[in-house]
């Protein structure tokens, strides 16, 4: 290849490699600038030895370079103008090699409670979320819990300068959705809720709840008792040994508590389930009429029972989690173990 061949090939790769004006006004002093390639390939040819046939045919290679040279310089100019910016390469090279990273997964949390959405969504339940920050009145008082009810001594509150509230319990969206969708209706609303509790094995400041409501005409506590069982056989995907005791809860009558056998220890008893056997999931019961007339509908023609899933206890007994303060630690080597993503 002579050296006019070897020039021409250089400054078409050059060109081609071009993707901002900057660029482009480079190249072309690169190469049609007074000290630029073109000059220097001229600079070094001796004349003085080559034939008038040759001289001529020199001359004509380097003119038609040279006309090249513009040509191409100025087409890219106009293209570069026409798109404003870097021509259409991709901005990422696909060909290079991955950088190892690998991807997060979702929280053992998270996945529990998209479990549950498609179980309940399965069974016709709509699904709310409701708020981290309640007021009072459906956090407590249209719960038939007004200011001066001792129940409010079960659940210790972060109070806001302004008065708000950090929502305690799911429950707080029970009047929420009778507002909302009147009656008949079967809603559930997972969330997050916050108690000033002192934190042991099964006890978070920061916690998960998922509530359910179910309205209709003659509801009973047999509705409520197989769906509980319903949800539990699909959750664990075989029989867990539960017991239903009673339970007081102002806005249920009757309320009960649903415990299921402790899957850390197989029911012997460790720290988990302080020594009981039994682990707190499930409180539940017959909506009290004053709830449904809070919330606008006649008790004297629905009735419902609600429910008030302890969503990371579930999470801990799924997946055999023995301490809850494993879920908010951070720690990579807990995590990792749980590679779904979405
Ligand atoms: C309630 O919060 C009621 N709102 C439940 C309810 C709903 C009753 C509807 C009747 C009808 P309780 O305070 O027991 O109840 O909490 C419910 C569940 O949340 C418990 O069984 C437990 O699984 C979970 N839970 C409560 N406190 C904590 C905590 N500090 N850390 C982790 N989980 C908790």
């Amino acid at each position: 290849m002579n050296a006019l061949e070897e020039l021409k090939q250089q400054f078409l790769e050059t060109i081609g490699a071009v993707s901002s004006a900057a660029e482009l006004e480079a190249a072309r002093l690169k190469y049609l600038g007074r000290k630029g390639l073109l000059a220097e390939v001229r600079k070094n040819i001796d004349f003085k030895t080559l034939t008038p046939q040759e001289k001529g045919q020199i001359g004509k290679g380097f003119n038609d370079l040279k006309t090249l040279f513009e040509a191409k310089i100025d087409e890219l100019a106009a293209s570069l103008k026409k798109s404003d910016g870097p021509s259409k390469r991709p901005a990422i090279d696909m060909s290079l090699p991955g950088s190892g990273h690998t991807l997060g997964s979702l929280h053992p949390i998270t996945l529990v409670q998209m479990e549950l959405e498609d179980i309940f969504m399965g069974m016709g339940f709509y699904i709310e979320s409701g708020f981290d920050v309640e007021s009072e009145k459906y956090n407590f008082e249209a719960l038939n819990i007004p200011g001066d009810h001792p129940a409010r001594e079960m659940q210790d509150t972060f109070w806001l300068k302004n008065g708000m509230l950090l929502r305690t319990q799911t429950s707080a969206n029970q009047v929420r959705v009778l507002e909302k969708y009147g009656a008949p209706f079967k809603a559930i609303c997972p969330g997050r809720c916050f108690r000033y509790e002192t934190i042991d094995a099964s006890h978070e400041n920061t916690f998960y709840q998922l509530e359910g409501l179910v309205i209709d005409r003659h509801i009973t506590v047999a509705n409520l008792i197989s769906v509980m069982n319903l949800l539990l056989g699909q959750v664990f995907h075989r029989d867990v040994k539960t017991r239903l005791r009673p339970g007081y809860f102002p806005f249920v009558e009757p309320g009960f508590e649903l415990d299921i056998n402790c899957l850390i220890c197989g029911g012997e008893g460790c720290k988990t389930c302080k020594q009981t056997g039994w682990i707190e999931l499930l409180p539940c019961g017959i909506v009290h009429p004053t709830v449904l007339r809070a919330g606008g509908v006649d008790p004297d023609e629905f009735s419902g029972f609600a429910f008030g899933l302890g969503l990371t206890r579930l999470a801990m007994m799924k997946y055999g989690i023995p301490d809850i303060r494993l879920f908010n630690s951070g720690d990579i080597r807990v995590l990792e173990q749980f590679t779904a993503t979405v």
